[in-house]
Order: C-alpha cells, then sequence, then structure tokens
C-alpha cells in the first residue's frame, strides 16, 4: 500500500479476531518503530508485553476488545519538562511508526490512553520514572471503524509573514 493510502486507511480498531499475531513479527516492528525522531537520542520508549493477569485487572473495553496482545509504551521522564515533554513526543512518533507498519500488514492498533490513571499504572507496575502514553491492543480487526471526518486541512494553515 502506498503510505498516503496507508496513513489514511488506518483506524483506531474496537474489536479484533482470536488470530494469534507472531511475537517475532511485532519484534522486528517495534525495532523498525524505534528509527523514529527522538532528540539527543534519548531513546526513551520501554515496551511491555500485558499479560492476562494484569488485563483481567485493569478491565478495559471488553478486554482490549479481545485483541491477542496488548502492549504499554512507556516514555522516560528527563531531567526536565523540556526533555519529558520531547520524550512524550518522540515516543507517540514511535507508536505511529509502528501502528503503520503493523497496518500495512493488515494488523490493527486500538490506542488507550488508560495507563495514565493511577490505578493502571500500579497494576502495570510502573515506576515514577515514567509516563505511560498508550495501552496499543494488536490484532486483526473484525471490523475497521469508519473513518470520523477531519476538518479540511486549509482551515488548519496560517501563514507567518
Ligand atoms: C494520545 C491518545 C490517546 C487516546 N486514547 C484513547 C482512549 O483512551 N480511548 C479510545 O477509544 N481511543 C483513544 N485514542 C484513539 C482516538 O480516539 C482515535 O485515534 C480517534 O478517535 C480518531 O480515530 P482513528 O484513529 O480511527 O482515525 C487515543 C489516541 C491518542 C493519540
Amino acid at each position: 500500500m502506498e503510505i498516503q493510502q496507508l496513513i489514511e486507511s488506518r483506524r483506531n480498531i474496537k474489536k479484533f479476531k482470536p488470530d494469534k499475531v507472531d511475537l517475532e513479527q511485532i519484534k522486528s516492528w517495534l525495532h523498525s518503530a524505534s528509527m523514529a525522531p527522538n532528540h539527543r537520542l534519548t531513546e526513551p520508549w520501554e515496551i511491555l508485553f500485558v499479560g492476562t493477569e494484569a488485563r483481567e485487572k485493569l478491565n478495559h473495553k471488553r478486554n482490549f476488545g479481545d485483541a491477542p496482545v496488548v502492549l504499554a509504551i512507556l516514555s522516560k521522564r528527563g531531567s526536565s519538562k523540556v526533555e519529558t515533554d520531547e520524550n512524550m513526543v518522540a515516543v507517540s512518533c514511535f507508536i505511529q511508526n509502528f501502528n503503520l507498519i503493523a497496518w500495512s500488514s493488515g494488523i490493527g492498533t486500538s490506542w488507550s490512553s488508560l495507563g495514565i490513571t493511577p490505578t493502571a499504572r500500579q497494576i502495570l507496575g510502573i515506576t515514577e520514572e515514567y509516563d505511560v502514553v498508550a495501552l496499543l491492543g494488536v490484532g486483526y480487526p473484525e471490523e475497521v471503524p469508519i473513518a470520523k471526518e477531519r476538518t479540511p486541512i486549509d482551515r488548519k494553515i496560517h501563514f507567518v509573514k
């Protein structure tokens, strides 16, 4: 699929098929995702594979739409607010890289911000050193939602003299 079509057709998946996704393939996509831009090469991402016990405790949206794999994507906090913010931005690039690589193989993802809650952080054993940028369901989509309309980009473009 051409990159523009890939970007436009990716959706946040709510319901997954039970079919397994190969672990080595996921690892290879995570490696590719790590080529994301990141200021001063902080490589702030850490990835947790979330097991069944933790998933039950998280009790999120029909068990993450029954995704066969759930990842928690963390961002290392920096020594300043700027560094922490930049790390989160870099991790967002990492996640979108992953989403698009997966989607190019027909694998969908669901991005949830549940991980920011204190309860979820405790269930996942996240220390104060990290932000949780996403809980990511990964799997073959049972259905792909229709795209939500975006504001025409001309209304978002501004020219500065
Ligand atoms: C930082 C971030 C947090 C998100 N958290 C949630 C969430 O908690 N629950 C949810 O259903 N979707 C969440 N989403 C997904 C958005 O709701 C979704 O991308 C948006 O509705 C547009 O749909 P699309 O991705 O299918 O185009 C999140 C997306 C981002 C970038």
